[in-house]
């Protein structure tokens, strides 16, 4: 099990959080920082080679968290009153990202889908990409 402390030793890797992903909304980066932390342990996890059931039983948990991140941080819009259309095109990239991880448990669990790297790699690059390009947005509509 990782440790907050352990993930500012040692080399940066790609999975790892950095400042620059800051949106500059505590709350919103806390739960980013976890969500990079999950997508770190669930590396390790494949890097170990566990079980079939530890690696699906924390891709749920991972969901699960994502999903209370994605209704906090939409909670938060509306409360600051982020434009409709905003919101929307927003949120639809939260839906889809929710529906895809949905599908990859489903494979994990009917087609015995192995768990490998390229599944880090895309939760990475979905992270990056979405809080950079997407929740960094957020901040312009806060008075
Ligand atoms: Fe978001």
């Amino acid at each position: 099990m990782l440790r907050l402390g352990e993930v500012k030793m040692g080399i940066s890797k790609f999975y790892d959080w950095k400042d620059d992903y800051k949106v500059g909304i505590d709350s919103i980066d806390q739960q980013h920082m976890k969500l990079f932390l999950m997508v770190k342990e669930l590396d390790g996890y494949i890097e170990a080679g566990e079980t079939h059931l530890v690696m699906k039983t924390f891709l749920i948990e991972l969901i699960k968290y994502t999903m209370r991140h994605f209704a906090d941080e939409e909670k938060y819009m509306q409360e600051i009153g982020v434009p409709k259309h905003s919101f929307e095109e927003h949120t639809a990239e939260h839906k889809d990202l929710v529906k895809q991880l949905k599908e990859f448990v489903g494979e994990f669990e009917t087609q015995h889908k192995i768990f490998t790297p390229k599944l880090i790699q895309f939760l990475v690059g979905w992270l990056k990409n979405h809080i950079v390009r997407t929740d960094k947005k957020i901040i312009q509509f806060v008075k």
